[in-house]
């Protein structure tokens, strides 16, 4: 069935102006919604004074981490790249977690070296720290045996999880750590991605505090990321206004009876930054058969794979005839598979060719998971609309690629391996 339900886009004037003087397509960043999200998770976590860590993956633009710097939160990393990218843009190596999961020997001596401290998921890979760096700092990333998110896909925690360190393994954690002198600083889980319930969330909170007192004191206990968001128009994303009642509360109390407490970690990527953005594409075609009409734009599942990989909903909106009457469309790319579909069946204000839509919530998981490999498509452009530093103003942060200068990309990637 067509949903009717259409979700607004934010300050439409100006992202048709960044449609025309950039071009599509386009991801759109606004920075007033990213501070906005961390002032809020703040003011929800002010109980416990937790330490907010921001997952780059969700969104390494330079321009983006920029702004969680200017925030005071710290970074999680999870591949050297990320890493190198997060000490160039200036964060401290004592504000980074390294959580790459099953590390080479090489990846984990070069974080060890860039002394940033190492998150570790497998009980070998522990081992194998410890006997390389003995006396070190570490934290353990545990499974707590419960997961949850918005497809099996990113679900990483759990009986089917590759993902950390059985919490059931305390003995063996301890014995590698003490075998080696390690000191185990923190305790570390990530239960899965775009999780809805603050119940689930408690209980797997519930575990890895339990878990904890089979160890000696940690200085933190990080929770990992995982808050959901509203996608679809009228959703309540995350139940947010449970957070403190059945998440934070019970942690405040659970902690207080702690001497030693440990502080609180969280590292959220899509809660910061999914609903700051927005793809801007333009419609090339639209075409019928008898069963359904396509508007076909100039992007695809190379730019925003979210709907392809895990049949993920993004609202869209036609900016250039936003009182058009509501007609079901299905929005496919340019890219050769017929999963390349943005939306299936959906109603959206009445398409011409020529119009530019946008692709709301974005921000995560867009550019990031984005690649101008298959089909060779360079990727979008970025813009960054300051908001209330700069009123009315946007900046590109990211220049489009022309198709010559990606071909020189592949013909000089060939060229260095000839030999
Ligand atoms: N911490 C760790 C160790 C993680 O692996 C992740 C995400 C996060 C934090 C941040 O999770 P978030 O707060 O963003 O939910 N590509 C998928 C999401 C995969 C997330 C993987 N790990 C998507 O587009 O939905």
């Amino acid at each position: 069935m067509t949903e009717t339900l259409l979700k607004s886009p934010p300050q439409p004037e100006l992202l048709l102006r960044v449609a025309e003087r950039v071009g599509t397509p386009t991801y759109v960043y606004f920075a007033d919604v990213i501070r906005e999200r961390i002032r809020l998770l703040r003011e929800r976590t002010a109980r416990i004074d937790a330490r907010l860590l921001y997952a780059m993956k969700a969104n390494g633009h330079p321009a983006v981490l920029s702004i969680m710097k200017e925030e005071n939160l710290g970074i999680d990393a999870v591949s050297p790249a990320e890493l190198l990218l997060a000490l160039r843009v200036g964060f401290d190596p004592d504000r980074i977690l390294f959580s790459a999961n099953n590390m080479t020997d090489d990846e984990m001596e070069f974080a060890h070296r860039q002394g940033v401290l190492l998150n570790v998921g497998e009980l070998s890979r522990l081992e194998r720290y410890g006997r390389a760096h003995p006396g070190s700092r570490v934290c353990v990333r545990v499974n707590p045996r419960i997961g949850a998110g918005h497809h099996d896909h990113v679900i990483t925690a759990g009986p089917d999880s590759k993902f950390g360190i059985p919490v059931e393994a305390a003995a063996e954690i301890l014995r590698i750590v003490e075998r080696h002198g390690l000191r185990l600083v923190g305790l570390h889980q990530h239960i899965g991605s775009g999780i809805m319930d603050t119940g689930t969330l408690w209980s797997a909170i519930r575990v890895i505090l339990e878990a904890a007192k089979h160890f000696p004191p940690v200085e933190f206990i990080n929770l990992g990321g995982g808050l959901g968001v509203p996608y679809r128009p009228g959703e309540a994303g995350l139940d947010f206004e449970n957070f403190d009642t059945r998440v934070v509360e019970p942690l405040d109390e659970f902690l207080t009876g702690d001497a030693s407490r440990p502080a609180v970690w969280f590292e959220p990527g899509r809660f910061l930054t999914a609903e700051c953005g927005v793809l801007l594409v333009r419609v090339n075609t639209v075409k019928a058969n008898p069963e359904r009409t396509f508007a076909g734009v100039d992007s695809g599942m190379t730019h925003l794979l979210r709907p392809a990989l895990y049949g993920s909903y993004h609202a869209v909106s036609n900016l250039s005839n936003p009182d058009g009457d509501p007609v079901p469309y299905d929005i496919v790319g340019n890219i050769c598979e017929t999963g390349d579909r943005f939306a299936r069946d959906r109603a959206v204000q009445e398409i011409r060719e020529g119009d530019v839509l946008a692709i709301l919530d974005t921000g995560a998981y867009g550019m990031s998971m984005a690649s101008p490999s298959y089909n060779l498509r360079p990727v979008p452009a970025e813009v960054l609309v300051p908001g209330e530093s700069d009123p009315g103003r946007f900046r590109v942060i990211g220049r489009r690629q022309t198709a010559a200068e990606l071909v020189a990309d592949v013909l000089g990637r060939a060229e260095s391996r000839r030999d």
